[in-house]
């Protein structure tokens, strides 16, 4: 763990959130520590993943409950300590080398600094190729790999990734995990979102189970992937959770009215 966290321990209370008049996130309470090492969230589709990252970042605010970050809710110090990509991601209409370089611009390097940091991030990502290239060229999947480089170059305390794999091929999801690695080797803290229960394995030392806006289950990866806890859990993982049924025969919270 760092010695000066300004970001961590990140702490939900009781965090609710409404979204188009329907309560999206129900009732939430978790906390994310260094100590536990990489978090993965997973859950089926809709079940309220993105929007926790979200609210990891400060991006949105809940209705109720209460966001904290290292103790305090100072959206101005933890802007500068840590960074998310998002599931689709947003690029500048820059070159690739351009977009890397853009997210250097607060820490104040020296141009060769900044310039050797760069062309690091980019070979890291196998995109040095690409390193004049508008970034709004890039495959969707070369674009996924850009976002993540821009946001490691920045060697936040805290990674926040949504889904940085899904459209990659093998090659490139090892190039993204080496990156998640070497986060968790730096003392990084990632709190990333997966559909792949293979690299969720791969990659967690804990894991977050989220189904229809509620948090079932936060436990050490081991212990969940041996047996998680709860029966809606037991069933994603037999890839028997079946999302658009509307009353699941799993789910005591089925019959509540916001559900
Ligand atoms: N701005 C919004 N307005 C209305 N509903 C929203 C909004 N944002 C999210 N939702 C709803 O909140 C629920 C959770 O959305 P979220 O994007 O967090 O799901 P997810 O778990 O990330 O799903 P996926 O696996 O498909 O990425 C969904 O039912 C979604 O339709
Ligand atoms: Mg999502």
């Amino acid at each position: 763990m760092r010695s000066s966290a300004k970001t961590l321990p990140l702490e939900l209370h009781d965090v609710s959130l409404t979204a188009g008049g329907k309560r999206v996130i129900k009732d939430l309470s978790c906390r994310f520590t260094a100590l536990a090492g990489c978090s993965v969230i997973i859950g089926p589709n809709g079940a309220g993943k993105s929007l926790l990252l979200k609210l990891c970042h400060g991006l949105i605010t809940p209705d109720r409950g209460t966001v904290r970050w290292a103790g305090g809710a100072d959206p101005g110090l933890r802007g500068k300590h840590q960074a998310m990509v998002l599931q689709r991601p947003v690029l500048l209409r820059r070159s690739v080398w351009a977009n890397v370089a853009f997210a250097l611009k607060s820490k104040k390097l020296p141009a060769a600094e900044r310039g050797r940091r760069v062309d690091e991030a980019l070979a890291q990502a196998g995109l040095s190729r690409y390193a004049q290239r508008p970034a709004r060229l890039l495959s969707f999947g070369e674009q996924q790999r850009l976002a993540l480089a821009r946001a490691w170059v920045t060697r936040p305390e805290l990674l926040l990734l949504d889904e940085p794999s899904a459209n990659l091929d093998p090659a490139a999801t090892h190039v993204i995990e080496e990156i998640i690695k070497e986060a968790a080797v730096q003392g990084t803290k990632v709190i990333m979102t997966t559909h792949d229960l293979h690299q969720a394995r791969r990659l967690a030392d804990e894991v977050l189970f989220l189904h229809r806006g509620r948090l079932k289950e936060q436990a050490p990866a081991a212990q969940f992937f041996a047996g998680p806890e709860n029966d809606l859990a037991q069933a994603f993982l037999r890839g028997e959770l079946l999302w658009w049924r509307r009353r699941s025969i799993y789910d005591p919270d089925e019959g509540r009215p916001d559900s």
